[in-house]
């Protein structure tokens, strides 16, 4: 069967002490409960990693990085490798996040060399996909996504591709309130899994993971989290609510 995850995305906010909080509050509301077939995963920024690491059960919850450096280690001031993340406690890596390919320029060839380094290391990439708003009115998305996989991933073996969880994250549908129905995150991750069908089997595509992101809240999780191919959230701003991100995590 496959793993059902919801996932918090801090991205650039909170400082080391709110996030402490914010974990601990997570942690313990991750630890009581029963139904503990639901992954849940925390990325919070890379100066919080190691206090965080420290303050939550890392059995209960899977402590994931926001992004990692293109290059094992050498002279690249400002950035932070994969074994860094490793040997401060992270066991997943966001990776191709809409908000780093267009603000950070990062294209397929970078994004590739950062999922072998996450993969070499052992760590969980958390791959992003997802259209623009520009490209959903042209209705290329499935070409989009498609195109996405094959540049960045289909290098891999199939033994390495089970180890990835995949995020279909709309681009129109990110930090703006406009979820995409239920029926459309339905349609994508369909696509999504036949597209890694035809290149690695149905097994494989059958197990992957695919969370859906994108303005994902307790008010509608509960029927995007229902359909077949959704496997659970990739989550902005309602993971930095305890409380909410709670609702989310019992949306299942
Ligand atoms: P929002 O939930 O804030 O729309 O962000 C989604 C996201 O980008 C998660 O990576």
């Amino acid at each position: 069967m496959r793993k059902k995850i919801v996932a918090g995305n801090w991205k650039m906010n909170t400082t080391v002490e709110e996030g402490r909080k914010l974990a601990a509050e997570v942690n313990s509301f991750v630890v009581g409960l029963e139904n503990n077939d639901i992954g849940v995963a925390i990325a919070p920024p890379f100066t919080h990693l190691t206090e965080i690491a420290k303050s939550i059960d890392n059995d209960a919850i899977c402590l994931t990085a926001q992004n990692c450096a293109s290059e094992s280690r050498g002279a690249y001031t400002g950035e932070i490798s994969v074994g860094m993340l490793k040997a401060a406690g992270v066991k997943a890596v966001i990776l191709g996040h809409s908000e780093r390919r267009a603000y950070f320029r990062e294209d397929y060839k970078t994004l590739a060399k950062k999922t072998d380094l996450v993969l070499e290391q052992e760590i969980k990439p958390i791959f992003c996909i997802g259209e623009t708003l520009d490209e959903r009115e042209a209705g290329i998305q499935a070409d989009v996504v498609k195109k996405q996989l094959s540049e960045s991933l289909f290098h891999l073996q199939a033994t390495s591709i089970q180890n990835l969880i995949l995020a279909y994250e709309p681009v129109w549908a990110i930090g703006t309130g406009k979820t995409a129905s239920p029926e459309q995150a339905q349609e994508m991750h369909k696509y999504i899994r036949l597209v890694i069908a035809e290149k690695y089997g149905n097994d494989i595509a059958d197990n992957l993971t695919i969370l859906y992101g994108g303005s994902c809240k307790p008010s509608n999780a509960r029927e995007i989290f229902s359909q077949a191919d959704v496997d659970g959230g990739l989550i902005g701003g309602a993971a930095l609510k305890a409380e909410d991100f709670g609702a989310l995590i019992s949306s299942f």
